[in-house]
């Protein structure tokens, strides 16, 4: 069937082969360093639980809501970050909040937590509409041309990123910091076999890249750092840094020094930008399959004037664009995998956890988990109308959940659902070829290439004849 003329219901969106062999955890460390995805046989997808072997430590894959629960709730403190996440992760995001652990974490939340509060939604929706109004008469130039999504939606989330944590437009420095933190992930991101093997004391052969590169990127973050400082003073907070700058831990009255300002920053970015670049990516690629979709998000859309200052009320008309969004992060989580090693001997319910044990919660796996969701494998975005049922409890992680749940969650949706509402009220979008597109862990789901979208202008003569 073309995939241009699927329905909804039809609609099963590709996914990386399964291994062939059952139970092989042996190449499991191959698969991990390879494509994550294509680690976990079919049982992964009907079983609660998954025990493994990694290097003679325990692994286990949660599929049980109870038992997650217990691991990222009941007893949190159990369970650190994995060596092998912070060997990799350290380099760029430094001790601010994502590695962040014990009482250093918890002055670090509560610290950063007004700039995230419901008060600072209208300066990041004000953000988010002002930047993509900028982008999108160049897409209104691309008529025609095939158009590369996932370049634009990175760019796009990292001007976002810039201008809503520090109110500068990235030009001056957006190029560099896209090229390095494209050449982490694709270089040094992945851990090999001796990142998993070493303990975390001794460094294995890619750390020294990654130290010669975190001093680099320490300067390109302390250039940017400076940059924002040197700007007047303003009595209201125009950007989250503002908010960064006034905050107070509630408990103990100390505010962020420079250094953790300048991790913490660091952190934003990288956690920040990606993983709201490939969720737009996936959101659009599976409604280009589905022009019934687009058509129904365009009604949604199409006498909404979006206006900087008015944004953060039209977000909450957006119910089927956030549906669409919901159901995309449900499909292609950003980030597929969390993974955990616990301190001491533990029980999540009649699932004993042995310390060391490595576990996986895998949204991937989660949210198609077949005794979870009915249908699991369908793009249906009714499942997150605002009169459906909710989501099965503990089943549903894009991002995360418990103490250490994603402290942008409300930025990324707002974003997602802003820039699909303003693009899809301008644009029809297609495939410009029907090449499958195979999701791949690369810390965030990429597609395994960038597949290319024709956008056809849909209300712009009618609008600019209006105006
Ligand atoms: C669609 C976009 C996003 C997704 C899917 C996502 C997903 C996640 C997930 C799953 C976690 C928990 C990781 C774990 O428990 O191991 C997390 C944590 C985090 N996220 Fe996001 N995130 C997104 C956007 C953002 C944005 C926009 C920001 C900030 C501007 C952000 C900042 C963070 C930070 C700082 C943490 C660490 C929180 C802590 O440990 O206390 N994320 N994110």
């Amino acid at each position: 069937m073309n995939p241009a003329t699927q329905s909804v219901a039809s609609f099963i969106p590709p996914t990386p082969p399964l291994p062939e062999v059952g139970r092989d955890w042996k190449r499991f460390g191959r698969r991990l360093r390879g494509n994550i995805l294509s680690t976990w046989p079919k049982e992964a997808y009907e079983e609660p639980v998954w025990r493994g072997q990694l290097l003679h430590r325990q692994v286990l894959l949660l599929n049980d809501p109870d038992a997650i629960h217990h691991v990222l709730v009941e007893n949190v403190e159990n369970y650190r970050r994995s060596p092998a996440s912070i060997r990799i992760l350290w380099p760029i995001v430094g001790k601010g909040l994502l590695l962040a652990e014990g009482g250093a974490w918890r002055h670090q939340r509560r610290t950063l937590a007004p700039a995230f509060a419901p008060r600072a939604t209208p300066i990041i929706c004000h953000h988010i509409v002002r930047q993509t109004q900028e982008v999108l008469p160049d897409l209104l130039q691309k008529e025609g041309i095939p158009v590369d999504l996932l370049a634009f939606f990175q760019q796009l989330t990292l001007e976002i990123a810039g201008r809503a944590l520090f109110s500068l437009e990235t030009h001056a420095f957006g190029t560099q910091l896209r090229s390095m933190m494209a050449y982490y992930g694709m270089a040094l991101s992945r851990p090999s076999l001796l990142d998993l093997l070493f303990p975390i004391g001794i460094p294995s052969p890619r750390d020294i890249l990654r130290w010669r590169f975190r001093k680099q990127w320490l300067g390109l973050i302390d250039r940017i750092l400076d940059d924002r400082l040197a700007l007047p003073k303003e009595n209201a907070p125009r950007d989250l840094l503002d908010f960064m700058l006034a905050a107070k831990d509630p408990e103990t009255g100390a505010s962020f020094t420079r250094a953790m300002l300048r991790d913490e920053l660091a952190t934003l970015i990288v956690a920040g930008h990606e993983t709201t670049a490939v969720a737009l990516f996936w959101t659009l690629f599976l409604i280009a399959h589905l022009p019934e979709e687009q058509d129904k998000i365009f009604e949604e859309v199409r006498n909404i004037r979006f206006e900087p200052n008015k944004a953060a009320e039209i977000l909450p008309i957006l119910t089927r664009c956030r549906a669409v969004v919901s159901e995309a992060l449900r499909l292609y989580p950003p980030a597929p995998v969390l993974v955990r090693q616990a301190i001491a001997d533990d029980h999540a319910g009649r699932i004993a956890i042995a310390a060391g044990t490595l576990v996986f919660i895998a949204p991937w796996i989660l949210h198609r988990h077949h005794r979870l969701w009915q249908n699991p494998n369908a793009f249906d975005p009714s499942r997150f109308f605002p009169t459906a049922p909710p989501a099965p409890r503990f089943a549903y992680l894009p991002f995360g959940a418990g103490p250490r749940v994603c402290i942008g969650a409300q930025f990324a949706l707002a974003e997602a659902t802003l820039v699909l509402g303003m693009l899809l009220q301008l644009f029809t979008i297609k495939r410009s070829s029907n090449e499958p597109v195979i999701p791949v862990s690369i810390v965030t789901m990429q597609p395994d290439h960038p597949p290319c979208f024709f956008l056809q202008p849909r209300l712009f003569a009618e609008r600019t004849r209006a105006a």
